[in-house]
């Protein structure tokens, strides 16, 4: 057997943890869920959500993974005889999304070669979809591939193996790099953003409460969501972290240090992404609810885009600025994703890790291939929805089953306690057996609930066909559950007999 892989500094371990916590989803993401879900308002279900699950949770995983010295499958099977499939299912979970976040990464790689030139001209919207994405009319029109996509995601695999070849190694060299420099980047935006005519009529949209919204209870779903996606949980990826991490290291200090890093670099991205919008506002003497446009990957690739070009000087600066720093975002969570899924491929096998990281990224890039074709939009979108709202919930679910029921969760703190710098009480139990498994419990048989009432209303997500529904939403998670449950029964020489320590 092969000593395991060991963090050079306690400072990689924190960079890299931070690294994959904050990406592109917290760059427009979390901006435009405050805006849309009640503004200042949705910092409160915003912080109930990291305090009722993602705070236990990323605390639960790091401890995990640096207990079992695992990736997820062979973790949770030490965990529980029987129970490996659940981590085959963060690790499948993540190959799904690593398919389509490299996509996005390829957008984000065409848009600093297009910011050199500030490409878009004068109609961004109509430039992304009409030359970049060279969108079809529906998802049943594939379209053979976009030129521009399929180059961006060569250069963005390229990129992300680059920065994973050599394990551990090479990504504690990275974020050295990935995570302090969309940091000051993020800054410098928010410093012009601020200083510019209307800016605080944006930030006003940004934070001003409306109480009101807190009782929707999609508001609530949507700060769940936003916790799952943003701390990287249920994907493996912190239990595979944590579990590079020398034998007397502490827990919880790191684990609330992730999160704060994490959620204050989405805080301040609000501030950069509305005050701009408040200058757009200014400028074209519209509200900014009109010129925020619907959010979500439209903000950051025709909204901001506009919004920058608009500016007095320095236009091909900041928008270099803002997509460099999307990319260095979004770099280390894309190869965090592919870590997870590496050490739970080479801790059961015990394959050679190098062959298996080419392995993985090549048979990604293929798979990604979909999403690069014409259409691949449509299903990218399908796939992000159901992914996230119904297989991070469930199997966040199941990780507190595990832990809270079967393991015991006072038996796991009593594990972490001793060599944490910051002890937790016995509300740590309390909280991963019971109050975590209700809230998530809660949220996943109402979206349930809601998705069936809408379906028989005859209004699908987004308004697409049922049977697009059924493909990328029901079957690509009945994939990624069969798929999990057969590599979990698989039996290996490594999961055979051994155990933690
Ligand atoms: N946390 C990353 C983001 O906010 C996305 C991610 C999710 C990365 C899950 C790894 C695992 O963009």
């Amino acid at each position: 057997m092969q000593d395991r892989e060991r963090w050079s500094t306690r400072t990689a371990f924190i960079f890299a943890a931070i690294g994959s916590a904050a990406g592109l989803g917290n760059a427009w993401r979390f901006p435009y869920m405050a805006a849309q879900n009640g503004g200042g308002a949705f910092l409160i279900p915003y912080f109930i959500a990291l305090i009722t699950a993602g705070i236990p949770l990323i605390i639960t995983e790091f401890a995990i993974g640096h207990k079992f010295q695992a990736g997820a499958p062979i973790a949770f099977s030490r965990i529980k005889k029987g129970w490996e499939s659940l981590g085959w299912l963060t690790i499948t979970a993540s190959f799904v999304i690593i398919t389509y976040y490299s996509v996005i990464m390829a957008w984000v790689t065409d848009y600093l070669w297009y910011s050199l030139k500030t490409a878009w001209a004068n109609a961004p919207k109509d430039f992304f979809f009409s030359k970049v994405l060279q969108i079809s009319s529906g998802p049943d029109e594939l379209g053979g591939f976009s030129i521009p996509v399929i180059i961006g995601l060569i250069l963005a695999w390229g990129a992300i193996y680059w920065c994973i070849r050599n394990g551990v190694r090479s990504v504690g060299k990275v974020v050295k790099w990935t995570v302090p420099l969309p940091v000051i980047m993020l800054g410098i935006l928010v410093i012009r953003a601020l200083t510019l005519p209307g800016a605080i009529d944006g930030v006003n949209f940004y934070l001003n409460p409306d109480f009101s919204k807190l009782l929707e209870p999609k508001v609530w779903a949507s700060a769940y969501g936003q916790v799952f996606f943003t701390l990287s949980l249920a994907t493996g990826v912190m239990i595979a972290y944590a579990s590079y991490l020398p034998k007397k290291s502490d827990i919880t200090n790191n684990a609330f240090i992730t999160v704060f890093a994490n959620c204050g670099i989405s805080f301040l991205a609000g501030f950069a992404v509305f005050g701009t919008m408040g200058y757009m506002a200014f400028t074209k003497g519209a509200l900014v609810s009109e010129v925020a446009g619907n959010g979500g990957i439209g903000l950051a690739f025709w909204t901001y885009p506009e919004a920058i070009s608009l500016l007095p000087f320095g236009s091909v600066i900041f928008s270099l600025v803002f997509f460099i720093m999307l990319f260095t975002l979004g770099i280390d969570s894309a190869f965090s994703l592919i870590e997870s899924i590496v050490a739970g491929l080479v801790d059961k096998w015990g394959w050679n890790k190098k062959k298996v990281v080419r392995l993985t990224c090549l048979v990604g890039f293929i798979i990604s291939l979909i999403y690069a074709t014409k259409g691949g939009l449509y299903w990218l979108d399908i796939v992000d929805k159901y992914i996230n709202n119904f297989g991070m919930v469930a199997i966040g679910l199941f990780e507190v089953i595990a832990i809270g029921w079967l393991y015991k969760s006072s038996k796991l703190r009593s594990y972490f306690n001793p060599i944490s710098e910051i002890k937790l009480g016995r509300w740590y139990d309390v909280m991963i057996a019971v109050i975590t498994p209700i809230v998530l419990g809660g949220i996943l048989i109402w979206n349930i609930v809601q998705e069936i009432i809408d379906a028989i209303n005859g209004k699908f997500y987004g308004g697409y066909p049922l049977w697009a529904i059924i493909v990328g939403g029901w079957l690509m998670l009945a994939v990624v559950i069969i798929m999990s449950i057969i590599l979990g029964k698989i039996k290996s020489q490594n999961n055979l007999g051994r155990k933690a320590n």
